[in-house]
């Protein structure tokens, strides 16, 4: 597996792949089976597969998360060595913002809502920051998992707006067996929190009304940012304690 830094090595390097079936997998990294299975998709479906690691600070509106996002590159490399990936990209700030940010890719309405609701300009950031990565690698496929169900399908537009060459690639949501989705968030969760932490999904799958699913994850100890039913899927954030968690299940 090459490991790449630099954007120029890295535009080379698949500007001579073209032709060739390349699928990419962006990630923050701290990679989980979660991710590990959007590189096993990826690595069984094409010639190449190419993974890129960058906590995107463009894409949290809140310092101090951005701060706590776990990291641990060694054991990511090790495993996507494992998993039989090509390439491995490392992007810096300034190389791949080499604008300042001064350039954004913008979605006015779908974006507003659920995980954009409150947390102002995060999905500008995740679609400025795929449109570069993917702009880079000009991949066949590339893969996004359904965890971030909104996320995939604001991407999915982005590509078919733009008429962007690359296909988006959904794919199924990774959990722990207790039902509780995987994260990479999941290891900031507090002790006490550990055993409280399945039942979001647990409530959710419950058929309940959404009021009555509200009542029941505040009664556990969970704080909520959203739940909502929209597009035949219930959607959720909330807190515990200060680590907000994500997930969503088909009605
Ligand atoms: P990150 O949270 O690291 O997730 C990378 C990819 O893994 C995303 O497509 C996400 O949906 C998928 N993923 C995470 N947990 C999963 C699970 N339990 N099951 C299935 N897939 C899972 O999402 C991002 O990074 C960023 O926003 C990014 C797209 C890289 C842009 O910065």
């Amino acid at each position: 597996m090459k490991i790449i830094k630099s954007i120029a090595e890295w535009r080379k390097i698949f500007r001579d792949l073209q032709g060739t079936d390349v699928g990419f997998v962006p990630t923050m990294g701290f990679l989980h089976q979660g991710h590990m299975s959007l590189v096993e998709k990826s690595v069984a479906e094409n010639k190449i597969t190419a993974v890129s690691i960058f906590v995107n600070p463009t894409q949290f509106n809140n310092q101090s998360d951005l701060d706590s996002y776990p990291i641990d590159l060694e054991r990511d490399r090790q495993m996507l060595l494992e998993a039989g990936v090509d390439y491995l990209l490392e992007p810096t700030y300034d190389e791949l913002y080499n604008d300042g940010f001064r350039y954004q890719v913008c979605e006015n309405q779908q974006s507003l809502d659920l995980c954009g609701a409150k947390r102002e300009g995060h999905f500008t950031g995740v679609l400025t920051v795929v449109m570069k990565l993917l702009n880079i690698t000009k991949a066949t496929k590339a893969y996004f998992g359904e965890k971030d169900w909104q996320q995939l399908q604001l991407i999915s537009g982005m590509a078919e707006a733009f008429f962007m060459d690359t296909q988006i690639v959904g794919c199924p949501i990774v959990r722990e067996d207790s039902g509780l989705a995987l994260s990479s968030r999941n290891k900031l969760i507090a002790e006490d929190h550990k055993a409280i932490a399945p039942s979001l999904h647990e409530t959710i799958s419950s058929g309940l009304p959404v009021d009555e699913m509200k009542t029941a994850l505040e009664e556990k100890g969970f704080k909520i940012d959203y739940l909502k039913e929209k597009d035949g899927r219930i959607f959720v954030a909330a807190f515990l304690g200060s680590v907000r968690l994500i997930d969503n299940v088909k009605l």
